[in-house]
């Protein structure tokens, strides 16, 4: 076994390994979150506040960790959310990362971001094909990205909604690794002491960008580019804009960034198929709600209609279990996907799914739980005071939820008056959140509980 592999014996293990290799600016690029990082540390340390009751008694031999995400079956609950500038951190990085997902049984979702294209992505053996995007202030953008994704293959597609303006990330502006960059001295010597990735990363270097954003004619610098697609997500996007996409969009479609339950609510009656429960790894507004804390009010509010993705904070086995137990269909991997490709490429992010397979499969052995359909909130301690408010919290929530979403149909209903109107759409307007949906894909259906896709 690799030196690198046996000193990985768990996620944070894997994390300081991507400390010495990255250089710092790279590395923080990856770690960092939003002002005072306040909600990255709590999208773990939520975790910590949940307790698990195991019942051993009734447990099986051997654990069945698989489900289903939109007829697809994955060998565990976790995927990898889009995650930009991958390349910057192996060459080929996305294609790394997704070959690992793959091979793993999970799904690898490309970001907008990404150096390569998505139609370079698609000429890989990937499968399925996932593809995040953005509202554009120009919607033709919008949907020309969605018509390349359609063409290049790709399944679902990603509405990733809290980045309309990009968060106050403090350690990239410390380390100058901000657009136009301004890296000092110290940075740059920093760069040139993590000789392995200088080494790998030498022919790639000159040759970074953003592949889905390159005019064909290349005739713009990185730093142009980069200055371009900030000024591209739409702030003052509305509802309809989902609603217009979910029009043109035949295959599953997925909000990404949903923390308030009468946005999820919102989000299925706009026919949206799933959701990621996310702060964006606390990378956008310090101070928003954690993704676990947010999870139950939004997982009761959809009831089943949608499926629900925890995204945020997980770094242990036993953290989708406590997901999966507050509503959770299926949890993402991000941050920890990126430090094992930091560190040995593909390799690194299969060896990630490695950790997260063995931690899983203990953890749910020793709460005596078969399969994944068996863990729900009986795993959870109840009684404890951190569970009890958590879940009296989720109810009031949805019960507000549920209320403002009526308010601002009726609001709407009758004018809608001050603009109110414009943040919903009505529900009576969309068949209503309980009311029957077609079906748009010949090979699954929804019933019930959103795993059983
Ligand atoms: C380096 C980096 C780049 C990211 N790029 C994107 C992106 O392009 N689009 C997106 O929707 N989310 C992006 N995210 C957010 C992730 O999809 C995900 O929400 C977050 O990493 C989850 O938290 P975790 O890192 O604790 O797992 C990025 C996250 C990181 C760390």
């Amino acid at each position: 076994m690799p030196r690198w592999k046996r000193r990985a014996y768990n996620i944070a293990a894997l994390r300081a390994q991507a400390r010495r290799v990255l250089p710092r600016a790279v590395f923080d690029f990856v770690d960092g979150g939003a002002g005072d990082e306040h909600t990255l540390r709590r999208n773990a340390s939520a975790f910590d506040d949940v307790a698990l009751y195991p019942r051993p008694i009734g447990g099986t031999r051997e654990r069945d960790l698989s489900t289903t995400l939109f007829g697809r079956q994955l060998s565990m609950p976790l995927i990898v959310p889009p995650t930009g500038l991958a390349g910057l951190l192996w060459p080929d990085g996305e294609a790394a990362s997704a070959s690992a997902a793959t091979k793993a049984g999970s799904i690898y979702a490309l970001s907008h971001g990404s150096v390569c294209s998505l139609e370079e992505l698609a000429e890989n053996d990937i499968e399925p094909l996932w593809f995040q995007t953005y509202i554009f202030k120009d919607r033709g953008l919008t949907h020309e990205m969605a018509a390349r994704a359609e063409a290049a293959g790709y399944e679902a597609l990603i509405v990733t909604i809290d980045t309309q303006l990009l968060g106050n990330r403090e350690r990239d502006i410390r380390n100058g690794f901000v657009i136009p960059p301004t890296m000092s001295a110290r940075e740059v010597a920093n760069m040139a002491t993590k000789l392995g990735w200088l080494f790998r990363m030498r022919h790639v270097i000159p040759n970074i960008t953003f592949g889905n954003y390159r005019r064909p004619d290349g005739g713009e610098d990185l730093t142009a580019l980069a200055q371009r697609m900030l000024r591209l997500p739409d702030p003052g996007m509305q509802w309809r804009d989902i609603a217009d996409l979910r029009a043109v969009w035949k295959g599953p479609l997925l909000l990404k960034g949903i923390l308030h339950p009468a946005d999820a609510v919102e989000a299925v009656a706009n026919g949206v198929d799933g959701m990621f429960v996310s702060n964006h790894g606390g990378r956008q507004l310090d101070g928003a709600a954690s993704a676990l804390d947010a999870l139950p009010a939004v997982a009761e509010a959809v009831g089943g209609r949608a499926a629900v993705i925890l995204d945020g904070g997980i770094r242990r086995g036993a953290h989708i279990v406590k997901a999966l137990a507050l509503g959770a269909d299926c949890c993402t991997v991000g941050r920890p996907q990126f430090w094992g490709l930091s560190v040995a490429g593909e390799a690194g992010v299969s060896h990630v799914f490695d950790i997260f397979r063995r931690e899983l499969d203990l953890t749910m052995g020793l709460c005596g739980l078969p399969n994944i359909a068996s863990i729900g909130p009986d795993v959870l301690a109840r009684g404890t005071a951190t569970e009890t408010a958590r879940l009296a919290a989720a109810s009031e929530a949805v019960a507000a939820a549920a209320a403002a979403v009526v308010e601002s149909g009726n609001a709407a209903e009758n004018g809608g008056g001050d603009g109110a109107g414009e943040k919903a759409v009505p529900i009576a307007e969309t068949g209503g959140p309980a009311g029957p949906e077609p079906t748009r894909y010949g090979d699954w259906e929804r019933k019930g509980r959103a795993i059983d896709f």
